[in-house]
């Protein structure tokens, strides 16, 4: 089995031990695979990421990389496991430097480090720019590349964001998702929701929908893009056509 696959197994979990808030969870993800999961706010999305990230406790259920168990893991040691992940809030140090920012997350890098950096810089070239520039001045699209340049520092296996695409100008947003195919074909299996599926879809190989805690479909990304009724419950394609509908 190649040692980089995500396979997470019927798991159950959430924030306090007896009340779980996702059921039964099945989902996997290969390496340079864009996966994405969306479904209705409060579906259980980001709690699904941050069970993976070793944030919650597992109650049933097993998560692996590989030939790896990592369920239940610190999130120190699933660095090491190659899991990065960047949050969707305060996934970076605002007043820190940009330098100072990657300084700080290449110390999970066990490689040559400088030369991890140079690679990130290469691959993210505003980095470069504003180097010396306080993270908090960044451009919101700025930011998440900050954020994205820390996780893959540490040259992760899999890679779990958790709605990038979140808060950023349209113009931010294609730029910030436009850069996940790259950074898939270094090698990464990247895991992400997206309430923002007409653009996130495009990009992906496979989703996942959730709702309630649970597992409610899977398939090809273009296919599910396409899927009318799909359009309707998940996407608000109905709404947004009512709204057009409306005279002004
Ligand atoms: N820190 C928390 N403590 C307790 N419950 C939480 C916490 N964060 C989220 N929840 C609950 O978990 C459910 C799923 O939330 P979440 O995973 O954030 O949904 P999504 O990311 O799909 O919008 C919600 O009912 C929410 O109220
Ligand atoms: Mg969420």
């Amino acid at each position: 089995m190649n040692p980089q696959v995500l396979n997470v197994q019927s798991i159950s979990a959430g924030y306090v031990r007896g009340m779980p808030i996702i059921h039964d969870i099945s989902i996997t993800t290969e390496p340079e695979e864009i996966v994405c999961i969306i479904g209705p706010n409060g579906a259980g999305k980001s709690t699904l990421l941050k069970s993976i990230a070793g944030l919650l406790p597992i109650e049933q259920g097993h998560i692996r990389l590989g030939a790896t168990n990592i369920s239940g893991i610190r999130t120190d040691k699933l660095s090491r496991a190659g899991v990065a992940m960047v949050p969707q809030l305060n996934n970076i140090f605002r007043t820190m430097s940009v330098e100072q920012n990657l300084l700080l997350a290449a110390r999970r890098y066990t490689g040559n480090r400088r030369h991890r950096l140079q690679h990130m810089l290469a691959v993210f070239p505003v980095l470069d720019e504003k180097f010396k520039a306080k993270a908090g001045s960044l451009s919101g699209g700025q930011r998440q590349f900050l954020a994205l340049a820390m996780a893959l520092l540490a040259k992760p296996h899999l890679l779990l964001l958790d709605e990038p695409s979140a808060g950023l100008s349209p113009v931010a947003v294609d730029e910030v998702l436009g850069m996940l195919r790259s950074i898939a074909a270094e090698g990464v299996g990247i895991l992400m929701v997206e309430q923002n599926v007409r653009a996130a879809l495009p990009l992906s190989d496979r989703a996942y929908i959730l709702a309630d805690g649970r597992n409610q479909h899977e398939g090809d990304a273009q296919t599910m893009l396409n899927d009318p009724v799909l359009g309707e419950i998940y996407m608000g394609a109905r709404r947004a056509e009512a709204h057009a509908a409306k005279p002004v």
